[in-house]
């Protein structure tokens, strides 16, 4: 499997609990490699097209109040399987049922105020890296000879 890049949130609920550290250094000890980081205030628009897939479902709305109600986090990680990786440091969905040593599983407890989202395959970090970052930010970074 070939290096590959994903994408990740801290959600509002964990730069309000003073979490983005903890987060960010669990990714950066596994080995995987920050691209690109930026705080975000997430809108309506940009909420609808991150959940789109969600639309309709009983949690959308809350989902969508939540994102949009406080600063994220974006940011874009690379690695060896950093999709499937991201997951698995991520936990369970519903942090109740998500194993202890996974980032959901130590400190979240709620689904909705679930702490992260990470994507759940190539084709959705894709499309999601560019709902928050242009093309400019995502060619940046180590190894690239782009200037900010
Ligand atoms: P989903 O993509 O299924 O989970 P994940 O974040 O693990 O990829 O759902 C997106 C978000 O929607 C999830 O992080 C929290 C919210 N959600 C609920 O609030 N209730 C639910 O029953 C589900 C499935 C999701
Ligand atoms: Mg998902």
């Amino acid at each position: 499997m070939p290096v590959s890049r994903t994408f990740v949130m801290v959600k509002p609920d964990g730069v309000r609990r003073g979490l983005v550290g903890a987060i960010v250094g669990r990714l950066e000890a596994k080995g995987l490699c920050l691209r690109a980081m930026k705080l975000v205030s997430v809108s309506s628009a940009m909420a609808a097209r991150h959940y789109e897939e969600h639309r309709g479902k009983p949690y959308y709305p809350e989902l969508v109040q939540f994102i949009t109600a406080g600063p994220a986090l974006a940011m874009v990680w690379e690695g060896r399987e950093a999709v499937a990786v991201v997951r698995a440091l991520m936990g369970a969905t519903d942090p109740a049922k998500a194993a202890p040593g996974t980032i959901r599983g130590d400190w979240a407890l709620s689904i909705t105020e679930n702490l992260v989202h990470g994507s759940d395959g190539e084709e959705s970090a894709r499309r999601e890296m560019e709902i928050y970052f242009s093309p400019a930010e995502l060619s940046a970074g180590p190894g690239s000879t782009a200037s900010a």
